[in-house]
């Protein structure tokens, strides 16, 4: 693979994500990782992310010029290029011409491998305090702006290179090239992920795994599970039967098209759970978000248990499948230890006693490679390209306890919350649209001649790449008014809407 590391900033996972664009495998790795740990990987190149920190501040991370030494090739990117500048000799010094933003980056001689017949001057985003005054030894600067000298530099024959800028965000519109050249062009990796690659490598592993056992696997209607299944289904054909559980969370229409559709699709064997009154019982009197997901997951583990014991008698089911991103398990505390900031109910909130051994295809893929590998497999459109749904579910999205009557309450007013969003034609706008129903507020409203004391309910339209970092969504106000009209005209406990207008950070996606 290509290691990505972490310095802690926020720009890792998209910088793996950009790699895989240009068809390298990579992953990333913490910066606390040793140079033994990344070489036992045997990376085929080795990415320096950007940071918060100076290079000269106290305990700042570093970089082991072994590394270099090694013969692995080396990109640096932001901080990770000046602690490779300083690894090799050059220097790095805080000159006080600090750049935030969109720079202009100037081309210096033909550019080199990394901006050859790029536009002289082009925008690329910038982040820094400290810049590089004198790139190491050997090394061509190609790439200079106003606040830093060597913006870039590359040193072919040695197999490394770097730049100021970010090319990982969209505000740099070369990046992408930029990244590219420096994988297949300076370090000479072959390209090789593509969908159809990811296709055959997780079907072997997954044949490798259960050999001639059967699995189990949660079907919850979105595109992870459903893309999980069909991998697993691909794998080991009908020794994996789907378990899908209604746990009174769902919204309209759910189960229908989980039956139905998906069904229809891939043939799959098939058993619906009936759990709602099992999961509004453990949920009862319940508030504190972490705690309801926790009570979730739990719950979903013990239906699964319950599904296998039913079906005993076809033979021994030990594996469960679970549809779990990358992006989860770095945000779990996997990739980076970076802190635990919600418990993903399918990977924090699994019971200690799990009697299961863990079957996760989707571990190391990020969603757009999800909904890839979707269509490779042949499900429909209407499944890869869902918006995604916690697995938690609605459990999550009613602030106070949850109660059959609420639920019913936040269902009608989210059905017709994504009616009229799918009628806009802005479902692939928006990434998700969370409704939430805040069922412990109160309101004075009139209607008709009357006075009402109803519930408010609140929009969250986002959009986002990837869910780590979200903005909301600036929907039309006619959108906006066709929903607020026919919610409170049609869902009797609500009367009032509201738009939620944080990104995220500050605020998560969901409420809870
Ligand atoms: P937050 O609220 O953390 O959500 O900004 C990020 C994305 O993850 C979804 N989400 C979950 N998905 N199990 C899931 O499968 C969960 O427990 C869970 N919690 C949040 C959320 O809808 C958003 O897309």
């Amino acid at each position: 693979p290509v290691l990505v590391v972490d310095f802690g900033a926020q720009y890792a996972q998209l910088i793996a994500r950009r790699v895989r664009e240009a068809q390298v495998y990579s992953e990333v790795v913490p910066h606390t990782a040793t140079v033994e740990e990344m070489l036992a990987r045997d990376p085929a190149a080795i990415v320096l992310s950007g940071g918060p920190s100076s290079v000269y501040a106290e305990g700042a991370p570093s970089m082991d010029a072994r590394l270099v030494e090694a013969g692995v090739p080396v990109f640096g990117i932001c901080y990770g290029f000046q602690l490779l500048s300083q690894a090799l000799g050059g220097t790095v010094e805080a000159t006080g011409a600090r750049e935030y933003g969109r720079t202009e980056v100037r081309l210096l001689g033909d550019g080199g491998v990394l901006h050859r017949e790029l536009p002289a001057t082009h925008p690329a985003w910038m982040s820094h305090g400290d810049s590089v005054t004198k790139a190491p030894e050997g090394c061509t600067v190609t790439a200079t702006s106003e606040g830093a000298p060597v913006a870039g530099f590359e040193n072919r024959a040695a197999r490394i290179a770097g730049v100021q800028y970010h090319p990982e965000v969209m505000h740099s519109p070369h990046g992408q090239e930029v990244l590219r050249r420096f994988l297949h062009d300076i370090a000479g990796i072959r390209p090789h992920w593509t969908t159809a690659s990811i296709v055959d490598d997780q079907v072997s592993r997954i044949r490798e795994q259960i050999g001639e056992g059967r699995a189990i696997c949660g079907l919850s209607g979105g595109v992870d599970s459903a893309v999980a299944a069909a991998l697993v289904q691909r794998a080991i054909g009908d020794r994996l039967t789907c378990v899908f559980v209604d746990h009174g969370l769902l919204r309209s229409g759910e189960r229908t098209q989980v039956e139905r559709d998906y069904v229809s699709a891939t043939g799959v064997n098939l058993v619906t759970v009936d759990a709602r009154e099992r999961f509004l019982g453990a949920l009862a009197g319940v508030t504190d978000p972490e705690r309801k997901r926790k009570i979730i997951g739990r719950e979903f583990i013990r239906v699964f248990e319950q599904a296998e014991r039913d079906l005993k008698a076809e033979g021994d089911y030990r594996f469960l499948v679970q549809g779990t991103l990358y992006p989860d398990v770095v945000e779990s505390g996997g990739g980076t230890g970076t802190s635990n900031i919600k418990s993903h109910h399918n990977v924090g909130g699994l019971p200690e006693d799990l009697q299961f051994s863990l079957v996760e295809p989707l571990r190391l893929l990020f969603k757009d490679e999800v909904r890839r590998v979707g269509l490779e497999l042949g499900l429909p459109e209407t499944i890869v390209a869902r918006q995604p749904f916690p697995g938690p579910g609605l459990g999550i999205r009613i602030i106070g306890e949850v109660t059959a009557d609420r639920l019913d309450t936040l269902r009608a007013a989210d059905a017709i919350a994504r009616e009229e969003l799918t009628a806009a034609g802005l479902d692939r706008e928006i990434w998700q649209c969370p409704v939430v129903l805040l069922a412990d507020v109160r309101s004075v409203g009139v209607q008709g001649d009357g006075r009402t004391y109803g519930h408010p309910i609140v929009l969250r339209p986002v959009s986002s790449e990837d869910a780590m970092t979200a903005d909301w969504t600036r929907l039309p106000y006619e959108v906006l008014e066709r929903i607020s009209t026919r919610v409170t005209n049609e869902v009797a406990e609500v009367n009032r809407v509201t738009l939620d207008v944080t990104s995220k950070p500050p605020g998560t996606i969901e409420w809870e």
